[in-house]
C-alpha cells in the first residue's frame, strides 16, 4: 500500500498513450514497461503496484498478481477484449478488471468492413502484384473478386461492434443473419436482421464476420467442418480474437478453393502469424489494427485513466467487468 500521503503506483506494462498517461500522472506515479517488456521484467517491476495498466499482450495471472502483492486494486486493460486476464485469479486476491468498451466499436467495425471489402476484392494481392510489376495490362479474367451487393451477411456475435458491422454492411446486404446468445429485437426491427443457429448462418452466408469475444466456448468455432459448411465463395472475416478460427484449417479451406477469401487482423499466439496463412491464397492479413484510429485509441487511453482512478479513489470503475 502507498504509504499515507504518498502518490499510488501505477505499472504501466507496456506503453499508454499521452491521453491516459498525463492524466494518471497528475497524482500516480507511472513506470511502463515499455512495448517490449519481458515476463520477466514485468515480474520485477509489479512488486508494490496499485494498479496495473494491461493490454491484449500482456498475459495477467496469478503469478503476476502475487508478485505485486496484497495492495494491488485494479487490472485496468487497455481493450475492450480482456481474455489476457484471468478474472477469477483477480476475484480471489479482490482485484478489479476494467476494460474500454464503446469507445473502439466504429474503430472495429470499420475495419471490419474494410477487410470484407479488401478480401472479396482481392485488394491486397492485386497492389502487391502490380507493385512487383506483374501487372502487364486491364485483363478481364484476372483478380476476379466477389461482388457484395445484395450479398447475405453472417454476423457472429450481435453485441456492440458486431451490431456495428452489421449496420455498415446493412446498405450492401441483401439479408442479414445473426448468431447470439439471446436475440436482439432492435437490430431485428432496425436491420431486418434475422436470428438463426450457426450451421445455418454458415452455410447461407456470402460474408461471415465473427465478433465474439474468445472463451473456452468459442475456441476452434470455426474449424474444417464449419469451412465446409461454407459456400465455395463465402468471405470469412475475423477481427475478434485469433483462437476463433483454427488457421491450419482455413489456410487449407483457402488452398482448397473450399471457401472464397479470409480477411484477419487477429491470430492466436500474435505477433506470430502461422505460416500456413502467410502462403495461403485470397486471404488479407493484418497486425491486430481493428482499434487502431487515433480517435479510438485516445479515448480507450482516456477510460483506462479513468478506470484506474475510480478504482485507487475506492469507487467503483465506469467498466468493471469483474
Ligand atoms: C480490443 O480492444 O479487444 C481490441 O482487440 C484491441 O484492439
Amino acid at each position: 500500500m502507498a504509504p499515507a500521503g504518498s502518490r499510488p503506483a501505477v505499472l504501466v506494462a507496456r506503453r499508454l498513450l499521452a491521453a491516459g498517461y498525463e492524466r494518471l500522472a497528475e497524482s500516480c506515479e507511472i513506470t511502463e514497461g515499455g512495448i517490449h517488456v519481458t515476463r520477466q521484467r514485468l515480474l520485477e517491476l509489479a512488486p508494490g503496484a496499485d494498479a496495473i495498466v494491461a493490454d491484449p499482450a500482456v498475459p495477467i495471472d496469478a503469478e503476476l498478481l502475487e508478485a505485486a502483492g496484497p495492495q494491488l486494486k485494479v487490472v485496468a486493460n487497455f481493450a475492450v477484449g480482456y481474455d489476457n486476464v484471468d478474472p477469477e485469479a483477480c476475484r480471489d486476491r479482490g482485484v478489479m478488471v476494467t476494460n474500454t468498451p464503446d469507445v473502439l466499436t466504429n474503430a472495429t467495425a470499420e475495419l471490419a468492413l474494410a477487410l470484407t471489402l479488401a478480401a472479396a476484392r482481392r485488394i491486397t494481392e492485386a497492389e502487391a502484384d502490380l507493385r512487383a510489376g506483374r501487372w502487364t495490362g486491364w485483363d478481364p479474367g484476372v483478380l476476379l473478386g466477389e461482388e457484395l451487393s445484395g450479398a447475405t451477411f453472417g454476423v457472429v456475435g450481435l453485441g456492440r461492434i458486431g451490431r456495428r458491422y452489421a449496420e455498415l454492411v446493412a446498405p450492401l446486404a441483401g439479408e442479414i443473419l445473426y448468431v447470439s446468445r439471446t436475440p436482439k429485437p432492435d437490430a431485428e426491427r432496425e436491420l431486418d436482421a434475422a436470428r438463426v443457429e450457426l450451421g445455418e448462418l454458415l452455410s447461407r452466408s456470402d460474408v461471415i464476420s465473427l465478433h465474439v469475444p474468445a472463451s473456452a466456448e468459442t475456441a476452434g468455432l470455426v474449424g474444417t467442418e464449419e469451412l465446409r459448411a461454407m459456400k465455395a465463395h463465402a468471405v470469412l472475416v475475423n477481427t475478434a480474437r485469433g483462437p476463433l478460427v483454427d488457421s491450419a484449417a482455413l489456410a487449407a479451406a483457402l488452398r482448397a478453393g473450399e471457401i472464397g477469401a479470409a480477411g484477419l487482423d487477429v491470430f492466436e499466439s500474435e505477433p506470430e502469424v502461422p505460416a500456413e496463412l502467410l502462403e495461403a491464397p485470397r486471404c488479407v492479413l493484418l497486425p491486430h489494427i481493428g482499434s487502431a484510429t487515433t480517435r479510438a485509441r485516445d479515448a480507450m487511453a482516456g477510460l483506462v485513466a479513468e478506470n484506474v482512478l475510480a478504482a485507487l479513489a475506492g469507487t467503483e470503475p465506469p467498466n468493471r467487468v469483474a
